[in-house]
C-alpha cells in the first residue's frame, strides 16, 4: 500500500513529497522525490518491534545541505573518477573536480541526490518510480538522457531498487544507492558489532584519494576477506595499508558472480535485533563503506549520529571504470540502455 504526504519545500520553492510504501508484514520504505532518497526503512523484528534501519533526517532542508548522502540516489556517476575527466568515442569530457582533483559522486550540490525528480505511484506493483531528464552536457556528462529509479517493496521483505537510463549519446551511467544501514536501528549507536559477509574474492586496490590502481588483489589472508561473516570491528582498524588509507573499510569489492543476473552478493547481521539484510544485484562491484567519516551531528528524531553508526553497501560499476579499460564499462547510450536492479532483503 502506498500513501503520500508533504515533505516540505526546497529552498527555491519546489514542493516535495514523501511516499510510504508498505508491505503486508509491516515493512515500510519512505522515499522522497527530492534526490530519489530513501528516508526511512521500518523493518519488523521477531520480537514484534519495528526498527528504522537507515540513517537520515526529519527535515527536507537537512537533505538539501548535508554532504553525507544518507539514503541518496547518486548519479549519473557514483564513486570516483580520476582527474575528473574521461574520454568517450574520442571526445574528452571534464567534470567537477570536487575531491583531491578527482570527481566524487558527480556533484555534491547539483547531483542526482540534490534535485527534485518527477514521481509516479504504481499501486499495482507496490512501487514508486522517480524520473529525471538531463540535457546534453548537464554536470559535464554527454547525452540527452532520461533516468528512472523505482523503489518497490514486496511481501518477501524486499526493497528492490530498479534503475533505468536512456541516452542519445554514449555516456557514463553508474547510479547507486548510498543508504547507511544500522540493523539495530538508526539511533542505536555504532554498527561495528554487526556482521558482514561479501561474496568477493578480490577488491579494487586503491591509492591515497581512493582511486583504484587497476590491480585486483585477492582478499584471502588479509583483513579485507569477508567471504565468511566477520564483525566489522574485527579488522576495520587493522594496520593494513589499504585500510589505513581510508580509516577503515571503504573499498569496492569485485563480486564473485555466478550468473549474469541478480544474485546474492552480501549479507549483514545485526548485533542485537536479529535482523538480517541480504543484498542482491546484477552489478559487478559493491563499495563497502564503514561510515568512517560520518560527522558527529543530529539526525532523525534527535538521534545523535557519529563515526561508524551506519554502513553502506553501494552496488556499482567499479570506481574510475570509465578510465580503466580492464574494468567492466559503465558506458551506455543509443545502442545500450542502462537497466540494473539491486535488492535489500530483510529476514
Ligand atoms: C563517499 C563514498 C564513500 C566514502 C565517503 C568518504 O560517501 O561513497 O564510499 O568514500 O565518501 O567520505
Amino acid at each position: 500500500m502506498i500513501t503520500v504526504k508533504e515533505f516540505g519545500k526546497t529552498k527555491d520553492g519546489k514542493e516535495v513529497s514523501l511516499y510510504s510504501i508498505k508491505n503486508s508484514m509491516g515493512m515500510q520504505a519512505d522515499v522522497t522525490d527530492f534526490g530519489a532518497i530513501l528516508v526511512n526503512l521500518f523493518v519488523p523484528t521477531a520480537g514484534g518491534d519495528k526498527l528504522d534501519v537507515v540513517l537520515g533526517y526529519d527535515k527536507l532542508s537537512d537533505y538539501e545541505t548535508s554532504g553525507s548522502c544518507f539514503g541518496a540516489t547518486i548519479g549519473p556517476s557514483a564513486n570516483r573518477i580520476k582527474g575528473a575527466k574521461f574520454t568517450i568515442n574520442g571526445t574528452e569530457y571534464s567534470i567537477l573536480a570536487n575531491e583531491n582533483g578527482n570527481n566524487l559522486h558527480s556533484d555534491g550540490e547539483h547531483g542526482f541526490h540534490k534535485v527534485v525528480w518527477d514521481a509516479r505511484v504504481n499501486d499495482d506493483e507496490n512501487s514508486v518510480t522517480f524520473s529525471l531528464k538531463q540535457e546534453d552536457g548537464a554536470l559535464g556528462f554527454p547525452g540527452n538522457r532520461t533516468f528512472t529509479v523505482t523503489y518497490k517493496v514486496t511481501d518477501d521483505g524486499e526493497v528492490a531498487i530498479i534503475y533505468t537510463g536512456a541516452s542519445d549519446k554514449d555516456t557514463v551511467m553508474n547510479l547507486t544507492n548510498h543508504s547507511y544501514f544500522n540493523l539495530d536501528g538508526h539511533d542505536s549507536g555504532s554498527m561495528e558489532e554487526s556482521t558482514v559477509m561479501i561474496k568477493a574474492d578480490r577488491y579494487t586496490e586503491i591509492v591515497p584519494g581512493a582511486i583504484p590502481t587497476g590491480n585486483l588483489p585477492e582478499v584471502a589472508g588479509t583483513p579485507m576477506d569477508l567471504t565468511s561473516p566477520h564483525k566489522v570491528s574485527e579488522h576495520c582498524d587493522d594496520a593494513f595499508e589499504q585500510l589505513v588509507l581510508t580509516s577503515g573499510y571503504d573499498h569496492n569489492y569485485v563480486i564473485s558472480k555466478e550468473t549474469d543476473g541478480v544474485e546474492k552478493v552480501a549479507e549483514v547481521m545485526a548485533a542485537k535485533s536479529g535482523i538480517i539484510m541480504e543484498v542482491y544485484t546484477d552489478l559487478p562491484g559493491i563499495q563497502f563503506y564503514a561510515g568512517n567519516f560520518i560527522d558527529t551531528h543530529t539526525g532523525k528524531g534527535g538521534a545523535s549520529y557519529a563515526r561508524r553508526m551506519g554502513l553502506c553497501l553501494e552496488t556499482q560499476y567499479f570506481p574510475n571504470a570509465i578510465n580503466e579499460p580492464a574494468f567492466e564499462s559503465p558506458v551506455f547510450g543509443p545502442n545500450k540502455p542502462y537497466n540494473t536492479t539491486t535488492i535489500y532483503k530483510f529476514i
